[in-house]
């Protein structure tokens, strides 16, 4: 209630980058402290029945993780799992610094509860952000586990090639990925990868969509010693004939699973068309993708069994639209614009919801 009817109107006046920026400090400044967790813990945390999760072999507290592009810079680790959170997707991480888009870099759509994104990458860097996780181990902000993550939230780490003029060509493209999974590994930091294909507002566009050149992609970082699930994140606007192709060269590479999936390019999927005119920039995040990837979702499962984790993203903005994705196959989820909608109090609900249907 807070949240929308005191937060949600006065930070929907702002420019959303520059909100998304102010919250991000605050979230981290409120991550310094037992007292802030705390009393966050206590208003947005859940507190119900257990609902730990385990996949890949890797335990989550609960089976809600905030989605890629939002702590892109790794620096919310601290708060998030107050809210309820099972974990992260850091990034999408590049292997060099990247400025991202000229702005605006997002756009609300609020009557098609939807966020137009046009961030194109924008990231400290991996080197930035192996730094930053290593300097949370090093003042023992984590606790000993597996890897460097608190044990119960788990830290993903996405990778995409860096939005430069020089990375289009699809050799460097490979080298751009291969520098940032290597570096990951040597530093074995995050507990699981996913490999970003579908980052549809960068330079040179989504080139390994194609079998052919996922072939190519997945081979070159096959040479990479890897002890961790590596995932896929799959775009949502291609034929299902594409998107199995796509599948098949996945499980030949024996990677763990998908991310299904990334933001809808297709603007006539919006409530209201007239909210994003031709000329903007941008894929659609939030209610444009729920049913798109849902519908993948339930054909991946179908296909191929449970031969794929399947981490379902896109458009969750209640426990129902979770469960659509539970049903449909999904084995965890993520999201961004819910909890920009709905507020991190979201969390808490789809927690309650989970606990409900397991019991
Ligand atoms: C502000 C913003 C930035 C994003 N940046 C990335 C990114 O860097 N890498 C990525 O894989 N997906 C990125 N995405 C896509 C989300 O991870 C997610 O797939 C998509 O928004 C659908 O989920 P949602 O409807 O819950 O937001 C971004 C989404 C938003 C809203």
């Amino acid at each position: 209630m807070f949240y929308r009817y005191v937060l949600k109107p006065i930070f929907f006046a702002f420019d959303p980058e520059l909100v998304h920026d102010f919250m991000v400090s605050v979230g981290e400044f409120f991550g310094k402290f037992a007292l802030t967790r705390w009393l966050i813990g206590l208003m947005y945390g859940y507190h119900g029945r257990d609902i730990w999760k385990t996949v890949d072999g890797i335990t989550y507290k609960t089976p809600f993780l905030l989605s890629a592009g939002f702590d892109y810079n790794a620096r919310l680790m601290r708060i998030l799992p107050c809210i309820g959170l099972g974990g992260e997707e850091i990034g999408s991480v590049t292997a060099k610094p990247c400025e991202g888009n000229p702005r605006p870099r997002l756009t609300r759509l609020p009557k098609s509860q939807s966020i137009l994104v046009n961030k194109g990458l924008k990231n400290d860097g991996v080197e930035a952000v192996i730094k930053r996780l290593k300097d949370h181990v090093r003042h023992g902000l984590f606790g000993p586990c597996r890897t460097l993550s608190k044990p119960g939230f788990v830290t993903g780490i996405s990778i995409a090639r860096t939005n430069c003029i020089d990375s289009v060509d699809i050799q460097a493209g490979i080298d751009d990925y291969l520098y940032s999974f290597r570096r990951l590994n040597e530093e074995n930091v995050g507990d699981y990868y996913t490999i970003n294909i579908s980052c549809p507002n960068a330079y040179g566009g989504e080139a390994f969509i194609t079998p052919e050149l996922l072939e190519k992609l997945l081979t070159a970082l096959g040479t990479i010693k890897c002890l961790k699930p590596v995932y896929v994140k799959m775009p949502i606007n291609i034929p299902w004939s594409q998107f199995d192709s796509l599948l098949k060269v996945i499980d030949t590479h024996k990677l763990q699973g998908v991310v299904i999936g990334n933001l809808n390019k297709d603007y006539n999927s919006l409530d209201v068309r007239s909210e994003a005119p031709a000329e903007y920039r941008g894929g659609l995040s939030g209610k444009p993708c729920a049913s798109l990837s849902t519908e993948l979702i339930r054909k991946t499962r179908q296909a191929y069994g449970k031969r794929f984790t399947i981490i379902g993203v896109g458009g969750v903005m209640s426990w129902e639209l979770a469960k659509e994705k539970f049903d449909a196959g999904a084995d965890l989820i993520q999201l961004i614009t819910g909890m920009i909608y709905e507020g991190p109090g979201l969390i808490r609900k789809l927690c309650v919801g989970y606990s409900k249907e397991k019991r």
